[in-house]
Formats: C-alpha cells, sequence, structure tokens
C-alpha cells in the first residue's frame, strides 16, 4: 500500500521539472494525478501540451492513474478550470499542489508592467485561483496545500516581479492554513534550490554573478545553505512535496521548508529582534534620537551596499 492510496492530487506545472517529479513519486505512492501543464516557456508564453500527456503516460505505463490538463492557472478560470477536471474525474481532491513558474529576471530600472504582471498571475494569482476554486473540495475530507515559494525571496538582485510573487505566497499560505485548518486542511510552503529544470536560464545566471562577482555580496538572503556535494535535484525538492501531504507531517501547516539537494531545513518566521517602547507613541524626533536609533540598529550593517 502506498502512502496515498485512493487519494488525489492536483499538480499545476507537472509536466517538467520538480512538479513532473512529484507527480511521479505521489502516483507511486498510489495517487491519482492531475497533471496540469500549459507546456510553456521559462519567461511564459508558448504551449506545447505535449508535456502534461507524457508525464501521464509515464504514471500508466507504470501501472498508475492520471489524467492531463492543460489550462494556464494563471486566471480565475484556469484554476476553475483545474478543479473541475479533477472533481469530473476522480470526484475528490485531497492534495493541491501550486507550482508552475516562470521568470522575467529585469534590474528595477527595466522591468516593466508586464514582466510584473505575468509573472504575479502566475506564481501569485495562479495559487489562488486554484486554491479559490479547491477549497471547499479539499475542506469535505481534510487534506494538504503545498505551495512553491523560493528562496530567491528572501531577497535576490535583478528579481522584484519574482520576489514579489514568492513572499505573496508565503503571506497567502499563512492566511490559507488558518482558515482551512478547523477542516483538516494543511498549507505550507517549499522553498527549493534544484538544479535540471528550466528556469536555470543564463539571465537568472547573470543576476547571481553580478550580484557575487562584482558586488561581493550574497545573491539571496544572508545565508544560503549549500547542498553538501548532492547534486541538487528535482526528485530532492518532490520527496519534500509529498512529505508534506503526507500524515508524517501533520503538525507542519502554514510554514516554510528549505531544501537543496542533501540540505532540508524549516524555516523560522520572521521575528522582531531589537524593540524599543516609547509610552506616549513614537515620534520621528524620538527616534532619532542617537540612544533610540543605536539600541535598534546596533550590529547590523547594510549588507546590501556592496561595501
Ligand atoms: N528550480 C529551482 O531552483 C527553483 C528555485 C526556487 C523556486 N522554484 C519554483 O519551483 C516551481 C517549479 O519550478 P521548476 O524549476 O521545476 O520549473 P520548470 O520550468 O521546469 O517547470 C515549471 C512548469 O510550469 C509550467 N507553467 C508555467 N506557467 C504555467 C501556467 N500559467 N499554467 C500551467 N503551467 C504553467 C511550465 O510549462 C513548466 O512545465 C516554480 O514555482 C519555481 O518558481 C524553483
Amino acid at each position: 500500500m502506498g502512502v496515498f492510496e485512493g487519494q488525489v492530487v492536483a499538480i499545476t506545472g507537472a509536466g517538467r521539472g520538480i512538479g513532473r517529479e512529484a507527480a511521479l513519486l505521489m502516483a507511486r505512492e498510489g495517487a491519482k494525478v492531475v497533471v496540469n501543464d500549459l507546456g510553456g516557456g521559462p519567461q511564459g508564453g508558448g504551449g506545447d501540451t505535449s508535456f502534461a500527456q507524457a508525464v501521464v503516460n509515464e504514471i500508466k505505463v507504470a501501472g498508475g492513474e492520471a489524467v492531463a490538463e492543460t489550462s494556464s492557472i494563471a486566471s480565475m478560470a484556469g484554476g476553475k478550470a483545474l478543479i473541475e477536471c479533477t472533481m469530473d474525474t476522480y470526484g475528490r481532491l485531497d492534495f493541491l499542489i501550486n507550482n508552475a513558474g516562470i521568470i522575467r529576471p529585469r534590474k528595477i530600472t527595466e522591468m516593466s508592467e508586464e514582466d510584473f504582471d505575468l509573472v504575479l498571475n502566475v506564481s501569485l494569482k495562479g495559487y489562488f485561483a486554484t486554491i479559490r476554486a479547491g477549497a471547499e473540495h479539499l475542506a469535505k475530507q481534510g487534506g494538504a496545500i503545498v505551495n512553491m515559494g523560493s528562496p530567491s525571496g528572501f531577497g535576490h538582485w535583478g528579481m522584484a516581479n519574482y520576489c514579489a510573487s514568492k513572499e505573496g505566497v508565503v503571506g497567502m499560505t499563512r492566511a490559507v492554513a488558518r482558515e482551512l485548518g478547523e477542516y483538516g486542511v494543511r498549507a505550507n510552503v517549499v522553498r527549493p534550490m534544484s538544479g535540471g529544470t528550466n528556469l536555470g536560464i543564463p539571465e537568472v545566471m547573470e543576476t547571481i554573478a553580478y550580484q557575487t562577482q562584482t558586488l561581493h555580496i550574497p545573491p539571496i538572503s544572508n545565508n544560503w545553505l549549500l547542498s553538501h556535494g548532492v547534486d541538487s535535484q528535482p526528485q530532492h525538492v518532490a520527496s519534500v512535496i509529498a512529505w508534506l501531504c503526507a500524515p508524517h507531517s501533520a503538525n507542519l501547516s502554514g510554514r516554510e521548508v528549505y531544501i537543496v539537494g542533501g540540505h532540508v531545513a524549516l524555516v523560522q518566521e520572521p521575528e522582531l529582534i531589537r524593540s524599543q517602547f516609547a509610552p506616549e507613541g513614537w515620534t520621528f524626533e524620538g527616534l532619532c534620537d542617537p540612544m533610540v536609533t543605536a539600541a535598534l540598529t546596533y550590529d547590523v550593517r547594510n549588507r546590501y551596499t556592496g561595501k
């Protein structure tokens, strides 16, 4: 008996990369899988529906059950179509994995409205669209939502649109975890790093090279946990996704898990680190008092100036 025997999962962007590995793994563990993918390019656009069908074929050859669904989830109609396909085909929804994603790396001074909107439509609104349509079905018997975030969300030079979408997903996940908890539905975020997918385009590598080699500052936040020699691949990330659906992780909801190859970590929620109290409420003058400024900022340095 597999861990997900008799259960149903809908996975967006499951034609390639991390989503594909999650689909294959959960099918091996007995889940019936709805494989969503429009087969687009890493920066959006395009469309090759054969990717979703190829994953379905692979699952069926291995003795599993799956169906392809090729809507773009970047609209409310697309999210609804995915959930309707799931309910029409299998009559239930236990797990929803929001994995579809695109990137449009640009400096903020060169980022167009379209660059911003397209990325947020796939990686934030699209996640809302599927959750909005799927929540009532998940709530019938309980289940889990897994949303893909990114370590880039901690801050990544040249990726403001992507960072905005991924941190939006984190906030939305915390809210959804609170709202659906009483129905036995958990919601968590995965922040992965993985080679072997379509998103590692040269433009992203350039953002990292510029920040590390020219500015000499870490590309992502202040800490970048490495894979300790393990070649980080989509199947490592897929294992975390499946684990967050499995009963083994039942005490996790509204949380984030970081995975890069051989290193997996629970991410701490933001904490207050320096605190000052003003009985009358804070004023500009009060904050400019050197003692107060020192208390709030001591041993904090501006790590983004490159100096
Ligand atoms: N690979 C990494 O290192 C990495 C790092 C951080 C976050 N992520 C996130 O993990 C997720 C999977 O990334 P990946 O590296 O496997 O990428 P990938 O490009 O290999 O796969 C993404 C899939 O999403 C599909 N897709 C894109 N827009 C869609 C839409 N509107 N509707 C339906 N499908 C759509 C694409 O066709 C593609 O097959 C993404 O959300 C990505 O942002 C990946």
